[in-house]
């Protein structure tokens, strides 16, 4: 059996707890390792496509597919469940299968999605946005880490061709329905597991804030253009703005250069905004309000957009379909982004959701109780024999 013990000790991160796992660092490297022995050790034909996406195949890749799977990838700091959930369940679904004779009647696959959480280059569901053409390779290669490496050379490293990078018809084509598994990240779900309905529209914009750099202590205030300054009206002006259903977060925010004793020269905010609709005029409200800030501080400021993807509504006759499976279970939204709602574009696609009793994701404290991610398995199975039976 696989679990997520297997993991623990890969990708830790001692200065923020819990784990940094980003696109093809050493740690996630060295999970795609131990996904690629769990596939060998069930006799699954490992495929690494073009977008350097993980593909194991319980029979030979075919129209029709079914396939289920998540990513093993995490935010800086992050939980133990948020991805490697949804991809251990798939092994032990697989496992149960099997140990009860099942013989699927179509391909099988289990996913595995490179970069889902943008910890590193700064887009997220990078593997499954580039496999459906959701952005450009070239803009996606040139993509890069706040060590300046580019996700080119990043995949390089990694044994990928970034000439192959790009949209990827024939993978999509195999693909008959995808079923991903996912630990909920709200308090949601008051039974051991749920069913998807929808994806709150969201994006991240960078806020490039310049002044002048110079000394803390030989520069009058009246003479500072101290780009911090309007950076932390944004955060303010951020919360403000998020009334009612919106989500605006500034979680990351870098001066530079970052010196106890020196007026910063440049300031980068990150913005994470959501909401039901209206998340660009959310957005919009919240930009005018960083202009005017930066003005009376006399510095400049540059708005960029990173990624967006509007609200996700799955596939209702298939959400349906897999509750009656399931004897009926509860259907709710997230406000998680997440690879399903990327393929939902193209296939027919579900998510199921295992409990999280406290709701806390995106850091360590993040848990789902052992039984809950039992019963997730059974039900990942029960819903993997029906639609590939
Ligand atoms: O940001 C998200 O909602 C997801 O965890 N990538
Ligand atoms: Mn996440
Ligand atoms: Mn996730």
């Amino acid at each position: 059996m696989s679990s997520l013990s297997d993991l623990a000790g890969i990708g830790r991160d001692p200065r923020r707890g819990g784990y940094s796992r980003h696109g093809f660092d050493r740690a996630e490297l060295e999970l795609r390792g131990w996904f690629a022995a769990e596939a060998a050790r069930r006799g699954l034909d490992l495929e690494t496509d073009r977008n350097g996406n993980l593909w194991a195949w319980w029979g030979s890749p075919g129209p029709n597919a079914v396939v289920t799977g998540s990513h093993l990838d995490s935010v800086p700091g992050g939980g133990a469940f948020d991805g490697p959930l949804g991809v251990v369940s798939a092994l032990e679904a697989v496992d149960s299968l099997r140990a009860k004779g099942f013989a699927p009647g179509k391909p099988l696959a289990v996913v595995v999605f490179a970069e889902e959480e943008g910890g590193r280059f700064g887009v997220p569901c990078l593997g499954s946005r580039l496999l459906t053409g959701t952005i450009k390779p070239d803009a996606a290669l040139r993509l890069t880490d706040p060590a300046g490496v580019s996700l080119a050379d990043a995949v390089t490293a990694a044994g990928l061709d970034p000439a192959r990078f790009g949209r990827d018809d024939e993978a999509l084509a195999r693909i008959g329905c995808f079923v991903e598994l996912h630990v909920e990240q709200g308090k949601g779900l008051t039974v051991p597991v749920g069913l998807a309905t929808s994806i709150l529209a969201h994006g991240r914009w960078r806020f490039t804030f310049t002044g002048q750099g110079n000394h803390a202590g030989t520069t009058m205030i009246d003479d500072r253009r101290d780009p911090m300054l309007p950076a932390a009206q944004l955060v303010r002006a951020a919360r403000l703005a998020a009334v009612g259903d919106a989500r605006a977060t500034v979680g990351r925010l870098v001066p530079n250069p970052g010196g106890t004793n020196v007026i910063a020269s440049t300031v980068d905010v990150w913005l994470d905004a959501r909401a039901p609709q209206g998340v660009r005029e959310l957005v919009e409200e919240i930009s005018e309000e960083a202009f005017r800030a930066a003005d009376e501080e006399a510095c400049q400021l540059i708005v960029r957009e990173e990624s967006y993807g509007d609200t996700v509504v799955f596939d209702a006759g298939l959400r349906d379909e897999l509750a009656g499976v399931l004897g009926g279970v509860p259907a709710l939204p997230t406000g998680a982004g997440h690879d399903a709602g990327i393929l939902a574009a193209r296939v027919p696609t579900a998510m199921l959701f295992v409990r999280n009793p406290t709701g806390i994701s995106h850091a360590p404290e993040e848990h789902a109780e052992p039984d809950d991610c039992a019963a997730g398995v059974v039900a990942l199975a029960t819903v993997l024999e029906h639609l590939a039976r």
